[in-house]
């Protein structure tokens, strides 16, 4: 196993190993806007951590800003947004988002409103959209594999082996938001969507390494130096054992859409 994410920062990580969002997704929400009649001058991004759901919409608005609490998360989201002239990044809560009022068309927020106050952040957005503005709270939920076995074994790792590190809110993303609705008008919710990945093992465990639980049990037993990842790389390599087979894996999206009236 490249050993090279181990020594890296949980940003960096998250930065390489995530899943990327994909166009259909973008094209998704901007059909959404474009029906309840919002402009795409500026879309504000909460929750951005890397960036990955920030340059999603960087074909569709004229400006995108991204906020987050944490700065690791937005030197990462900086780093790969260099080149664009269109996005921004700020440190901010979602509490109180880091802009004027009235100036958004879309705000996003994606694998993020778990974590959030909604009642806060819905006032937020009351405050920050304009008339017809939309919001898009979206997510990933736990990834399939194609191969029964590994998926076992992957299970047995996410609900066993550090099943107990995670916090007690991952289970809305199990649940895949779906006890969720946005208080705004023309609520809707779409399921129809997916990620797929064509992953290299070495990736797959990389991407393994960014879960939160899997974190904070490095955190609790730092003498264990990533050895239970190792025994998962060496418990799927049975099955993905020559250097050319690929992890196959599906992440289930899924989309909660709303607009100010
Ligand atoms: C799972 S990451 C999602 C990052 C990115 N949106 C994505 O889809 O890959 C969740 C992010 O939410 C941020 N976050 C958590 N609570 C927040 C808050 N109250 N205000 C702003 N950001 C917050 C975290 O720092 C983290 O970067």
């Amino acid at each position: 196993m490249s050993r090279l994410f181990l020594g890296a920062s949980h940003a960096a990580n998250y930065a390489k190993f995530r899943p990327k969002y994909n166009a259909k997704l973008a094209d998704r929400i901007v059909q959404y806007c474009r029906q309840r009649g919002a402009n795409f001058d500026l879309a504000i991004d909460v929750g951005c951590g890397s960036g990955q759901s920030t340059r999603l919409f960087q074909d569709h608005y004229k400006k995108i800003v991204g906020f987050d609490v944490s700065d690791e998360q937005l030197k990462q989201a900086r780093l790969l947004s260099m080149k664009s002239s269109t996005i921004s990044y700020e440190k901010g809560n979602a509490t109180r988002f880091p802009v004027q009022s009235d100036v958004a068309d879309l705000i996003s927020c994606a694998q993020a409103y778990h974590w959030l106050d909604h009642d806060k952040f819905h006032q937020e957005c009351e405050r920050v959209l304009r008339t017809r503005g939309c919001v898009a709270v979206y997510g990933y939920g736990n990834c399939e594999l194609d191969n029964a076995e590994a998926q076992k074994i992957l299970s047995h790792f996410y609900s066993y082996t550090v099943g107990r590190f995670w916090d007690e809110r991952r289970r809305h993303v199990d649940a895949l938001y779906r006890e969720f609705s946005l208080p705004f008008g023309n609520y809707t919710r779409d399921d129809s969507l997916s990620l797929k990945m064509e992953l290299n093992l070495d990736d797959f465990i990389g991407y393994v390494s960014t879960w939160s639980a899997y974190v904070k049990f490095q955190e609790t037993y730092p003498d264990d130096n990533h050895a239970i990842l190792q025994r998962l790389y060496a418990d799927l390599a049975k099955i993905y054992h020559d250097e050319s087979s690929k992890v196959y894996v599906n992440f289930p999206l899924f989309l909660l859409l709303s607009s100010k009236q």
